[in-house]
């Protein structure tokens, strides 16, 4: 596969099959993913997968996990600027529209996001955390990874789907991954195979046009 088709191929998939995932395979793909760019060459992140049965009993010891929790981090700006803060309303309408879910539905809206508890139901995913040290430069290497990682599943014939709702379960993860205090998580990962029926999974996102965001000098 040309990088290319990769890049073009790859998107955020919101429901996955319940086909498994070889960690062997997983593992191979971490290591490449790790070539990716970091600066000063500090590869700062730190990597939690869960599969097969370490997945069973996380989502079994989360569904049990009742503490209130404080998020990791705002996972927006309080008052987001344009042209984000459309960018974002625009993503949600397009994906409820899909999903026929109406602006009054908040319960269905709240049970769509909820499903990224369940990692849209991926058999495999991993947890990113970078040492609360780091700061912006560290953790734009956490997503020169996490892509370098997204593509090359797309060349395996997997699908992935980045989250950084996984924020707002800090604690939790935390415990059952016993995670150094020292770490923050930044996102989960959901590794599978895309269910090609799903509606959810006929999302494509826009991207703003360049000359909005690019100037030639
Ligand atoms: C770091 C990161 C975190 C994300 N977190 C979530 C998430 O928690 N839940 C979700 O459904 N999508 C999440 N996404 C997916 C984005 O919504 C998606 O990348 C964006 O809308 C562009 O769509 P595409 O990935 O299909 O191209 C995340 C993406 C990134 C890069």
């Amino acid at each position: 596969m040309k990088v290319s088709d990769a890049v073009v191929q790859r998107k955020s998939i919101r429901e996955f099959l319940n086909i498994p995932v070889s960690s062997e395979l997983v593992k191979s793909l971490l290591i490449k993913a790790s070539r990716a760019a970091s600066g000063g060459n500090l590869q700062p992140w730190k990597i939690f997968v869960l599969n097969g049965k370490s997945m069973d009993d996380f989502l079994k010891f989360q569904q049990a996990w009742d503490d209130p929790e404080q998020p990791a981090y705002a996972i927006y700006p309080p008052k987001l600027k344009e042209p984000y803060r459309t960018s974002r309303f625009e993503l949600g309408e397009q994906m409820y529209a899909l999903l026929g879910i109406p602006r009054e539905d908040k319960d269905a809206r709240i049970a769509q996001v909820m499903k990224n508890f369940e990692f849209f139901g991926a058999p495999c995913a991993f947890f990113c955390y970078v040492d609360r040290q780091m700061g912006p430069p560290q953790w734009s290497d956490l997503g020169m990874f996490l892509q370098t990682f997204m593509l090359l599943a797309q060349e395996v014939g997997l699908d992935t789907c980045a989250q950084e709702a996984w924020s707002m379960k800090h604690d939790s993860v935390s415990k059952f991954l016993q995670s150094d205090e020292e770490d923050i998580l930044f996102c989960g990962m959901c590794i599978g195979k895309k269910n090609e029926h799903a509606v959810v999974n006929s999302l494509n996102s826009e991207r703003r046009p360049l000359d909005t965001w690019a100037k030639f000098i």
